[in-house]
């Protein structure tokens, strides 16, 4: 059985992986480089975001969180959904430049807002 400090670190791992890959994806759009359409380039983050939500997951399962009674939980899930969602208009579905500039910016800002909840265990980190 995996220990809660081994799921906390790869969690942590995972939470910097996830925003420097996103970045460098997010600087390829800016430079309309095609390696963002690459096979490898878009299965790698796949993997990366898996293991953090899985870790994520396991944590709040081992010290039985639930987010119906943890608020900032809950708060980073929905933010969660936010930033996939942002996601997918910055790096696929934004149709102008200028759309997918400001989804780019604002998945950044909401990944930034999930890591502050985490970290300060309150849905208004700030
Ligand atoms: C983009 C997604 C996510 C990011 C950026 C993120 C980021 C973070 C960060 C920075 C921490 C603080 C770690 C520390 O204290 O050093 C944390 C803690 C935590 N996260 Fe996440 N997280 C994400 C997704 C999730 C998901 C999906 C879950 C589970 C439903 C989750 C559950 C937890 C739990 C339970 C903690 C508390 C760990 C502890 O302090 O013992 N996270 N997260």
């Amino acid at each position: 059985m995996v220990d809660y400090l081994t799921l906390k670190l790869v969690h942590q791992t995972t939470v910097l992986l996830s925003i420097a890959g996103f970045a460098l994806r997010g600087g390829l759009m800016l430079a309309d480089s095609s390696l963002l359409y690459r096979r490898w380039m878009r299965s790698w983050p796949h993997l990366i975001d898996t293991l953090l939500l899985v870790s994520g997951i396991w944590m709040a399962v081992v010290i039985k969180l639930n987010p119906l009674e943890h608020p900032w939980l809950a708060s980073k899930l929905i933010a969660l959904l936010v930033y996939i969602g942002l996601g997918f208009v910055a790096l696929r579905l934004g149709r102008t430049r200028r759309i997918r500039v400001a989804a780019l910016l604002a998945a950044v800002l909401c990944f930034v807002y999930i890591a502050l909840v985490g970290l300060n265990k309150t849905p208004l980190p700030f």
